[in-house]
């Protein structure tokens, strides 16, 4: 019996690779750069499985040059990128990787908090600039984080790490989601619910952990910054397009926040010149870049295409409506 034919967009890593390559027939793509959009589209042609990273869009496009596809294995926790509904309706399941990525993810959300308040960036370019005359009293004074208080924006796996992380800071930590969570674990994690007008007026740092939907697309527009304190920093390791750029580049022009740190952006990979400013930290969108975390994410992707193959059901499936009834 013929291996089913799989596209992965990437090498991967080689523990994924062998996961896959016990089960597939695997056409990986391993040039530096992103694969082009033609070669995607040409040689996903005679493929029945897409192992694929967020910046490729899994789109009606896609589909129609992909007659034989059943599922598209997404090396990511979010899924933006995946047109959810054009894969149902065309019967492709569709996956990604929950779960794997929240601690790294939380520990890089409180890197860069501890960055731009204590302006690591600034102070890593002149102590590498030569141009460092020593100690001095007001040099690089940045603003405290023990004892701030920490307002999350989504209370999913990943806000409630970077929450349960916030206890060693001895932080007051709010939070905001479409839905409370229950009274143990606001307890458990010393969190205080609160709609998200008050929860921008009393934080001091603003870490955003919403997915990108209809509902968050924009949801940091200048209204939201006026609403947060002069002195508060906004963190962004979500969704860049939650934020509005030319929005938040206004606010830090005009003193409406104090400062941001950025590893996601609205438009990957160019970044609004206005963020380009010493009290902004900016990152390539690493947040979940350990090798460990990566690993494991590449390897949940090929872990979900081996499963369906072998007649199983998908482990993390985003449209189980796909299989019912099989
Ligand atoms: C994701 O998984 O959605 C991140 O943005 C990359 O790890």
């Amino acid at each position: 019996m013929p291996k089913p034919k799989v596209l992965a967009t990437r090498p991967l890593f080689a523990q994924a690779r062998a996961i896959l390559d016990a089960a597939c027939d695997v056409e990986y793509w391993t040039q530096p750069e992103r694969i082009p959009r033609e070669d995607l589209l040409r040689r996903i042609k005679d493929k029945e499985a897409l192992v694929c990273l967020l910046t490729e869009r899994v789109n009606d496009e896609l589909l129609e040059a992909a007659p034989n596809l059943r599922i598209a294995a997404n090396v990511a926790v979010g899924f933006d990128n995946i047109d959810l509904p054009a894969c149902t309706k065309r019967g492709v399941i569709a996956t990604n990787t929950p779960g794997v990525l929240d601690e790294t993810t939380a520990d890089f959300a409180w890197t860069l908090l501890m960055a731009v308040a204590r302006r690591i960036g600034e102070g890593e370019a002149l102590a590498r600039s030569g141009n460092w005359k020593g100690w001095d009293l007001d040099q690089l004074v940045g603003t405290d984080v023990w004892g701030k208080t920490l307002g999350l924006v989504g209370f999913g796996r990943i806000g409630r790490a970077v929450a349960r992380r916030a206890s060693g800071f001895q932080m007051k930590v709010l939070y905001t989601d479409a839905l409370r969570v229950p009274q143990e674990t606001e307890q458990e994690l010393r969190a205080e619910f609160r709609d998200l007008d008050s929860l921008l007026a009393e934080s001091d740092f603003v870490s955003l952990h919403v997915p990108l939907l209809q509902g968050t697309r924009g949801l940091f527009n200048s209204q939201r910054f006026c609403r947060m304190k002069p002195t508060a920093f906004l963190i962004n390791t979500a969704r860049g397009p939650v934020v509005d750029e030319a929005a938040l580049a206004h606010a830090l022009e005009t003193g409406k926040i104090a400062g941001a740190a950025l590893d996601v952006f609205e438009n990957e990979p160019s970044i609004h010149p206005g963020l380009k400013r010493s009290n902004v930290v900016l990152a390539p969108h690493i947040a979940s870049a350990s090798l460990e975390t990566r690993t494991k994410m590449a390897c949940i992707a090929a872990e979900n295409v081996v499963a369906l193959f072998a007649r199983q059901r998908p482990p993390n499936m985003l449209n189980p409506e796909v299989l019912s009834g099989s």
